[in-house]
């Protein structure tokens, strides 16, 4: 039997969500609430926080850098991930009215803030120096594990910056939207190519820092695809 598309991929979903990745009242709240406060309902869907935080886990990480905090959905994920370690995850968010509503939902979900998970506000590439500084002045531990859902014309500079700022071999980048991306943007598909806006793909590529690649995913929504590299 050929499969030509995919089919029942929302009912699939529900199904394995409910048995594998259950949503707690905590992650269930900062869902909702984020939500309420209008803020888009554009967090992972709980198998792909499983997902992350199952990755997180078995990479051995223990410091985790995020971009694009939204309503902290993902980082609560993570930051139970490295609970045990006594790292934490230090996620930047540009809009303060986001940065406020995942605070909220951090502290209901019983995380410490700024211990366990600290919300940084600005623009990525404003704060990633910043945090570059911290390391260097021995005042922030480097990162194991780098999550990027972030502004998509930037992946690639927040994935160039994110490696300089890990722990080295092992450490991990994982990228949420890179398939969509690279439609939009015409690095792949019928769209005109923008040639102002770097293809990830590519760069990963020719990047000897790591290892990468990319996974075409279904879910709920629609198709899209994460990257994960591994720094060599
Ligand atoms: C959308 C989805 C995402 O995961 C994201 O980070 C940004 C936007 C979307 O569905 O539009
Ligand atoms: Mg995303």
């Amino acid at each position: 039997m050929s499969i030509e598309k995919a089919t029942n991929t929302a009912v699939v979903e529900a199904y394995v969500q409910s048995h594998l990745a259950p949503e707690d009242p905590s992650l269930l709240n900062a869902r909702n609430n984020t939500i309420k406060h209008g803020i888009p309902p554009i967090a992972l869907s709980a198998s792909q926080g499983k997902f992350l935080s199952l990755l997180a886990s078995c990479s051995g990480a223990r410091n985790v850098l995020e971009l694009g905090t939204l309503g902290g959905y993902s980082s609560i994920w993570l930051a139970r991930a490295i609970k045990s370690t006594g790292g934490k995850v230090t996620s930047i968010e540009i809009n303060p009215d986001r940065c406020e509503v995942a605070i909220q939902n951090l502290r209901s979900a019983g995380l410490k803030v700024p211990e366990e998970v600290d919300v940084v506000l600005g623009a990525g590439l404003d704060v990633l120096p910043k945090l570059e500084e911290e390391i260097q002045r021995g005042e922030l531990e480097r990162f194991d594990f780098v999550f990027i859902d972030a502004d998509w014309p930037n992946q690639w500079n927040y994935f160039n910056y994110g490696v300089k700022l890990t722990n080295g071999k092992g450490s991990v980048i994982f990228v949420d939207n890179v398939v969509r991306a690279m439609l939009d943007y015409g690095h792949v598909g019928p769209e005109e190519r923008d040639t102002s806006v770097a293809s990830l793909v590519e760069e990963a590529a020719k990047d000897e820092r790591v290892e990468a690649v990319v996974i075409q995913t279904v879910g709920a929504k629609q198709n899209d695809g994460f990257l994960m590299a591994v720094v060599k």
